[in-house]
């Protein structure tokens, strides 16, 4: 179940909607980066014992990003540049230093990422169901997946310090809300 206080705005969707080939393109990077992200958790000492874990995760976002990339193939759009999401570096801007607590912070901000991005993909996979029905499909099929990761990225944070994980938690939670809010134009799913 998701924790969120605060839905994303009502505009997201038909930004969205409108901007379905950029989107995508978003969205083989939002990929490329949750893979290399699982990758990088494994420096952390805290996460040595959850290396197979990450890894699975990793081989798993690959595995969405190629998904992605063979989508954009088909519809003729080209791979191209990202956009820097607000929202995700608004977050990551207040991991603190420090292993433990560098830690279970950046824990947190990938899970918030995966929740929210299992949140949208969810709406995305019901709205696009008379619009575009490939993809609707295609955005379904990927709603369970990140909604394990989100789970799973809560949980090693938790089995690292539990309390200092919900302490965290609820600062993060107040944070995505405040940011969440800021109105973003730019054709991108965070
Ligand atoms: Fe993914
Ligand atoms: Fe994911």
């Amino acid at each position: 179940m998701l924790l969120f206080r605060e839905k994303f705005p009502i505009d997201w969707l038909p930004k969205v909607l409108g901007n379905l080939p950029a989107v995508l393109v978003d969205h083989a990077h939002l990929e490329r980066k949750a893979a290399t992200t699982a990758l990088n958790l494994e420096k952390y000492r805290d996460l040595y014992a959850q290396v197979e874990a990450l890894n699975a995760i990793a081989i798993e976002e690959l595995q969405h990003f190629q998904l992605v990339l063979e989508l954009l193939k088909r519809r003729g759009i080209p791979f191209s540049q990202p956009y820097p999401s607000p929202w995700i570096s608004g977050l990551m801007k207040s991991v603190r230093n420090g292993q433990r607590h560098q830690a279970i912070d950046h824990l947190i901000c990938c899970s918030l990422i995966e929740g929210r991005s299992c949140e949208k993909f969810q709406v995305l996979a019901k709205e696009l169901e008379s619009i575009d029905p490939e993809l609707a499909k295609f955005y379904g099929g990927l709603v369970e997946s990140e909604g394990n990761h989100y789970a799973s990225y809560l949980l090693m944070a938790r089995a690292i310090d539990g309390a200092e994980t919900d302490r965290r938690l609820d600062f993060y939670l107040d944070l995505d809300a405040e940011l969440i809010r800021r109105p973003n134009p730019l054709p991108m799913l965070h």
